[in-house]
């Protein structure tokens, strides 16, 4: 807001010092060199503020509030889509020291955390209660949980469990007028008035700042076995995900699909062995889990015999090493390898149902080739769910002509077909636009009147989700 006054970095590190026992304030010198994370404007506020209790971080807001300054909250720096990127005069509102798991409740199988626990260390703090959690996915080591319920994280078990919201039993932030909104049921029945927590998950911290959670969680099931599969198509590979997911002992983990170019590329970057692949062949990868690795093995490869013709399969490995599983792994892990080749490249995350998803992929290539000579994307994604990464192989940022044109081939008939242009990255800065193309009206309207209720000065995380 242009009525903001402006303070120097400087001058916030120095207003802000000392205004909470539990609070740490690293200043433009403590931040420098420091790396952004994904992207390199989240530091450029030049001031963070890192509360080790939620009182702490109620005081930064009222701080705030009381001199108009704005706050952009962060976790692990991991996201997408710009969610996390500041500027000078304002303040970053860091979870790294809310970083405690306060109590594992193995019987139950639920966990109370703060919210700047990465996924990897909660998985880490569960595994000797045998326990891990119900959600994982690839950027794990640095992705918080207080940052995955702010953009409601999908991943690569939401085919079965759901996303973020469905693992949230409870939680606490603090709200942009200072009170702490405490809703820490550890139950999956309330039946008690409407569930407000939800406004904070999938907020894009533009509603408050969470602070702790109740999530939860579920039984390991330590016996892997990984396959990769050659498949001519997407419903091909759903044949195949479904034949698993009715199998009477395996449990399927994870269906995860990379279209031909993106396992060309990246394959010949890897130096990674496709002789057994058909050319031009999709790839499935598979992780399944039963009682022994070995006969998780044995009784995935005999699946695969099983449904081999029926699903016209392209050829297949299975893992024969966790270490190999590993790399099939790497295979899909390792997605950004393509922005060494196209920086920048128009990156986008959407999902629909999926019995949409081959008309959709040759639609879109087919939406991209008009577009101009060379126009071709990178497709992968959680096939399971619907959900696709797509990445155009183009340097960008593009002009905006262009890339208003590969918008419309990228969000053509999503909506339509009951998806969404934004599947489990967010909204952020980057997809603003597509906000305000592809969400119902009334729905942008209502948003915005809650958000004026809730934060009247516009103070976090302003510029972003356009409320
Ligand atoms: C993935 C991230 C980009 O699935 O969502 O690789
Ligand atoms: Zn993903």
């Amino acid at each position: 807001m242009s009525s903001l006054p402006t303070f120097s970095p400087l001058d916030l590190a120095q207003a802000l010092d000392g205004l909470h026992p539990d609070l740490r304030i690293l200043g433009p010198g403590a931040l420098a060199g420091r790396h952004p994370g994904e992207d390199a404007g989240n530091l450029d506020a030049g001031v963070m503020a890192q509360p080790a209790s939620t009182e702490a971080a109620a005081a930064l807001v009222s701080w705030c509030q009381d001199n108009r300054v704005a706050i952009v909250p962060h976790g692990g720096m991991s996201g997408l889509v710009g969610g996390g990127v500041s500027h000078a005069g304002q303040v970053i509102l860091s979870s790294a020291r809310l970083n405690r798991v306060l109590a594992i409740h193995a019987d139950e199988e639920t966990v109370e955390i703060e919210a700047g626990v990465t996924l990897e260390a909660l998985q880490a703090a569960l595994q000797p209660h045998g326990l891990t959690t119900s959600i994982d996915l690839g950027s794990r080591g640095s992705a918080t949980i207080g940052g995955m319920v702010s953009t409601n994280a999908g991943g690569i078990l939401a085919f079965r469990n759901g996303v973020m919201r469905h693992q949230i039993l409870g939680l606490e932030a603090v709200l942009p007028s200072g009170e702490i909104f405490s809703d820490m049921t550890r139950v999956v029945k309330v039946s008690a008035g409407p569930d407000l927590k939800q406004l904070l998950i999938g907020g894009e911290g533009a509603f408050g700042f969470v602070t702790r959670v109740v999530m939860k969680v579920e039984p390991i099931r330590p016996h892997r076995a990984v396959a990769l599969l050659g498949v001519p198509n997407a419903a091909r590979a759903l044949q195949v995900a479904a034949r698993l997911r009715g199998h009477p002992v395996l449990l399927l983990e994870a269906a995860e699909m990379m279209w031909p170019r993106y396992v060309r590329d990246h394959a010949a970057l890897k130096g990674f062995d496709l002789s057994w692949l058909e050319p031009d062949a999709a790839i499935l990868l598979m992780e399944v889990s039963g009682e022994s690795g070995e006969a998780a093995m044995t009784l995935l490869e005999e699946a695969l015999g099983d449904l081999w013709e029926a699903t016209e399969l392209k050829g297949g490995i299975v893992a024969q090493s966790s270490d190999q599983a590993r790399r099939f792994w790497d295979l899909r892990e390792d997605s950004g390898f393509y922005f060494a080749r196209y920086p920048h490249a128009p990156s986008f995350d959407v999902s629909m149902p999926p019995s949409a998803v081959d008309d959709y992929v040759s639609g879109l290539m087919a939406r991209l080739a008009a577009i101009g000579a060379g126009f071709d994307a990178y497709v992968y994604g959680h096939i399971a769910d619907g959900n696709l990464h797509i990445a155009v192989a183009e340097p960008g940022p593009l002009p905006s002509d262009l890339k208003a044109k590969v918008e419309t081939a990228v969000y053509a008939g999503i909506t339509g077909s009951g998806g969404s242009f934004s599947a489990e990255h967010g909204v952020g800065l980057e997809k603003r636009s597509a906000y305000l193309a592809h969400v119902d009206p009334v729905k942008q309207s209502l948003a915005r009147q809650i958000k004026t209720l809730l934060d009247p000065k516009h103070l976090f995380n302003p510029g972003k989700v356009p409320f």
